[in-house]
């Protein structure tokens, strides 16, 4: 199993990181167009082998794709973090072209390759990817609801005073400040609903919380967030490269389900070795069901931005 992460920057290098230590794939190459900065953290991370317990080679390019060719797996990272203050749609200019050349270059060296995006504004770049290359939906992943639903589980703990293995919640929608909806209705915590234990207000508010997490951390950072985005990443590398036919909510390309077409926007999808093999349509009721629509009405707009 060869997987490539496109942007040796904290991101790119956290999922290369947390895909080595859990041990599953045969090789990463890590490639950034800074000269020899890939190389340089690929080093770094090999020298934590021994100590972490892998056998995963990193391998470091400085955009040399040869080296990515016949990847399983390819994870876009590149173009520019948002600073405090912005959004991430404010990202699509520059990373627009960026996002267009590398997918190309990826495409060219591993025609069969499983692509992820992570550059923002992800599902619009998700669906970037889509008009731009000839690869089919199910190769196509846009990854957003994983990091904001473990964001989410995060917020439900801290609320419930619970450990984090013990909830479970998923967000769904746009993977944007004013777009994400989180199913506070779904929430449980060890299969009881979270509102047995606190309040309606409080569980809006585990909602807001959750929807600027990623704002809230560029405020604390100064930059966005590696950490969680990187183990999130890992987790669909994971149930892809080992055909774990896991539910994670991703971005998709949407064609009628949930009443939506022609965008990708976060929905709960089965992750197994053929990419996306199934979006799974849950009942919502009608304030989730308006709620997504707005979501995909700002989706659409930053889409609307595309210079296609
Ligand atoms: C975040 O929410 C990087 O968009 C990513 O942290």
């Amino acid at each position: 199993m060869k997987v490539t992460v496109v942007g040796a920057g904290a991101v790119g290098a956290s999922c290369a990181e947390y895909i080595a230590i859990k041990n599953f794939a045969s090789e990463v190459v890590l490639l950034d167009i800074k000269e020899g900065y890939a190389e340089g953290k690929a080093m770094d991370l090999m020298q934590t082998a021994s100590l972490n317990g892998f056998d995963t080679k990193i391998v470091g390019s400085t955009n040399d794709y040869s080296k990515t060719a016949n990847s399983d797996i390819v994870v876009i990272t590149s173009g520019i973090p948002r600073k405090p203050g912005m959004t991430r749609e404010e990202l699509i200019g520059i990373n627009a072209g960026i996002v267009k050349t590398v997918s190309a270059n990826l495409i060219e060296h591993s025609p069969n390759t499983i692509i992820i995006v992570v550059s923002n504004p992800m599902d619009t770049m998700t669906y970037l990817v889509h008009k731009t290359t000839d690869l089919p939906k199910n190769r196509i992943i846009g990854m957003g609801g994983a990091l904001d639903s473990a964001r989410f589980k995060y917020r439900l703990a801290e609320a419930l005073g619970a450990p984090i293995s013990d909830v479970d919640g998923m967000v769904i929608g746009g993977h944007s400040d004013k777009g994400m909806v989180p199913l506070t209705r779904l929430a449980t915590r060890n299969s009881v609903p979270v509102s047995e234990f606190i309040t309606a207000d409080r569980l809006e508010q585990v909602a807001a919380d959750t929807k600027v997490g990623g704002a809230t951390l560029t405020g604390l950072l100064g930059t966005s967030a590696w950490y969680a985005p990187g183990a999130a990443v890992s987790g669909l590398v994971q149930a892809i490269a080992c055909d774990q036919k896991k539910i994670f909510p991703c971005s998709t390309l949407l064609e009628g389900e949930y009443g939506l077409n022609d965008l990708c926007i976060g929905a709960p999808v089965v992750l197994g070795k053929n990419g996306i093999e199934k979006i799974v349509e849950i009942e919502l009721n009608d304030a989730e069901k308006a709620k997504l629509a707005e979501s995909a009405e700002g989706v659409k707009k930053t889409n609307g931005l595309l210079e296609l």
